[in-house]
């Protein structure tokens, strides 16, 4: 599956992921910026946003090649090799995830789990009302646009050093090369 075709292309993120990845966008984005008053709509959308979290961890067990945390699970060793490759100016490169982006994806997608839970406290009635539920419910939803900022923007910059259009491989599923030097 990783193995670059004669134009230097290859498959690497099937369609269950890309799915996943802008569903969980458009969920994001409205919940925090649009339908933000916690009635139902925003309960629905932000118990949607959770169900695709809870498939893409199952995803992680039993889809494609890249699409498992066993590809891309950023252990200290991973992490450690990966900052000391971009330092030395000789980025790494990764068909799937690398440490540091997987790092960021589990932040991400424990975020929106942390939403989900605090979220639905605030429904029972033992937590009716309790403000400080409400100011780490809109925390993990600040927190979590901090980090999608972040996210973005360092799919952005990864893009310009390796020279592979990451956001254009989020819709496709196929990363292309676009310098003779990109490598996978
Ligand atoms: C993607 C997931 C979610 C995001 C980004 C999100 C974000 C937010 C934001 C920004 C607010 C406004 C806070 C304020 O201005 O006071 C809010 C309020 C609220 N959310 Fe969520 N939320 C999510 C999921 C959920 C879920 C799953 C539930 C419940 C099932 C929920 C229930 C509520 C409630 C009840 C409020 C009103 C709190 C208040 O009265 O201040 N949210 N949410
Ligand atoms: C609330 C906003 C966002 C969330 C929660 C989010 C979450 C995620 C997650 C969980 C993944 C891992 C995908 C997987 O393996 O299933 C991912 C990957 C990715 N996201 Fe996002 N994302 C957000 C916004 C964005 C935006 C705005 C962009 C583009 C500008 C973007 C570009 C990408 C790219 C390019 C990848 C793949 C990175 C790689 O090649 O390793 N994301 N994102």
């Amino acid at each position: 599956m990783s193995t670059p075709d004669s134009n230097g292309a290859v498959r690497v993120w099937d369609r269950f992921v890309r799915v996943f990845h802008w569903s969980l966008v458009l969920c994001v984005f409205s919940n925090y910026f649009i339908i933000d008053d916690g009635e139902t709509l925003h309960q629905w959308i932000g118990y949607l946003a959770s169900g695709l979290v809870v498939a893409r961890i199952v995803w992680g067990f039993v889809g494609s090649r890249h699409a498992r945390f066993s590809d891309f699970f950023p252990t200290p060793a991973r992490l450690r090799q990966h900052l000391r490759s971009l330092l030395s100016g000789q980025p790494d490169y990764h068909p799937g995830h690398n440490p540091a982006g997987a790092l960021m994806m589990l932040m991400l997608i424990a975020l929106v789990l942390a939403l989900g839970i605090t979220g639905f406290m605030q429904t029972l009635d033992a937590f009716w009302g309790e403000e400080w539920l409400q100011e780490l419910h809109e925390a993990f939803g600040s927190i979590l646009i901090g980090l999608a900022v972040l996210h973005a923007a360092a799919a952005i910059i990864m893009s310009r050093i390796e020279g592979i259009n990451l956001i254009g491989a989020m819709i496709s599923g196929v990363k292309t090369r676009h310098r003779k030097t990109a490598r996978y």
